[in-house]
């Protein structure tokens, strides 16, 4: 049986670690103690003015590249997950397929907001699974610094900029095991960017808007229904995989989901901590620290799992 397997990982933050109190001397009106009790956020990382998700989904692919032991040339599919693209167009992948000095992958984005990354990765499995490609590189890259509004208390203490990527490839051995994805498209108005580009101009409100308490609720449920979907798709129960690497947005969201899957807080990796909410990044964020510091090993099972604006919604059982 063919099976797309991970054969490498990495990631990338910019820059220094942005404390809670040094947000609130920036001029946020705002307190490590409101913060770290409500989210369970002490750093983020911001990306200098200039710098770009492509830069970020580079630096991050080189290291899951090496960690593959293959050469960029040799990949033959590439998907960014990403909602802070560079450009309108071309996309982030095709960018970063120039950076990478690769030359004929098939490239393109995926817009799915936190859970981009791990939609991309249940399109990626799907053409390694057809036979079609052999190796993909899937990023989630952001730079989500640009949009926020740093006068909303509210939402801009909660995010942060970097990128994660991992390299697929075909295999005989597990490898991703089950997928399974959602969208309620109803759920629009709860968490948006809803500005758009027009004749030149921004037109609308540039900068996130969340409703909290309703996003709170929605993603508990979404990230608790799809994983016990997603084990039970392999014939597993929740209870025998071996880590979950939910989206970093909060910790009491983490908790509430680990909760209701009768998972201990052991099994649950978190790194929300230390570089917030990055949306795209932070589920490949944190499943390359939990293999760097030896958590994750070689023929566990992991559930990835993400949720956001869309609503989108998604998990993936692998063997990695
Ligand atoms: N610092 C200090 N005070 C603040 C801050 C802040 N950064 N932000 C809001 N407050 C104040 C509010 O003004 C309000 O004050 P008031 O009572 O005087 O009016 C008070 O804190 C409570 O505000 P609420 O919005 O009711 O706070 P809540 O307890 O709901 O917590 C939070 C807000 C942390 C955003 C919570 O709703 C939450 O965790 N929601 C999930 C949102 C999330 O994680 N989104 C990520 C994006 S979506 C995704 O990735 C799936």
């Amino acid at each position: 049986m063919l099976f797309a397997r991970i054969a490498g990982v990495g990631s990338y933050l910019p820059g220094k670690p942005v404390s809670n109190n040094e947000l609130a001397q920036r001029g946020v009106d705002t307190s490590d103690d409101w913060i770290s009790t409500r989210t369970g956020i002490k750093t983020r990382y911001l990306a200098e003015a200039g710098v770009t998700s492509s830069e970020l989904a580079f630096e991050a692919s080189r290291l899951a590249i090496s960690d593959a032991g293959i050469r960029a040339e040799d990949i033959d599919l590439i998907i960014v997950a990403t909602s802070t693209p560079d450009y309108i167009f071309p996309s982030t992948a095709c960018l970063l397929q120039e950076k990478l000095g690769n030359q004929g992958a098939m490239a393109f984005d995926v817009q799915a907001v936190c859970s981009g990354f791990v939609y991309a990765v249940t399109i990626a499995e799907k053409f390694i699974r057809s036979g079609s490609h052999k190796k993909a590189l899937v990023v989630g890259a952001e730079v989500f610094s640009r949009i926020l509004d740093w006068n909303d208390r509210a939402t801009c203490v909660l995010f942060g900029d970097g990128a994660g990527a991992v390299v697929l490839e075909a295999s005989d051995k597990p490898g991703v095991l089950a997928t399974a994805t959602h969208a309620d498209g109803s759920y629009n108005h709860i968490l948006s960017v809803p500005g758009c580009v027009s004749r030149g101009q921004v037109v609308g409100d540039p900068f996130l808007r969340m409703d909290g308490q309703a996003v709170f609720k929605f993603a508990v449920r979404a990230l608790t229904d799809v994983a016990k979907e997603c084990c039970a798709v392999a014939g597993i129960g929740s209870e025998s995989i071996d880590w979950l690497v939910p989206h970093q947005a909060n910790i009491r969201i983490i908790e509430s989901t680990a909760k209701k899957l009768g998972l201990p807080m052991e099994k649950v990796v978190v790194t929300v901590d230390q570089h917030g909410n990055t949306s795209a990044a932070s589920v490949p964020l944190a499943l390359d620290a939990a293999i760097r510091d030896g958590r994750v090993k070689r023929g566990q099972r992991v559930v990835l799992e993400g949720v956001g604006g869309g609503f989108t919604w998604g998990a993936v059982l692998l063997e990695y």
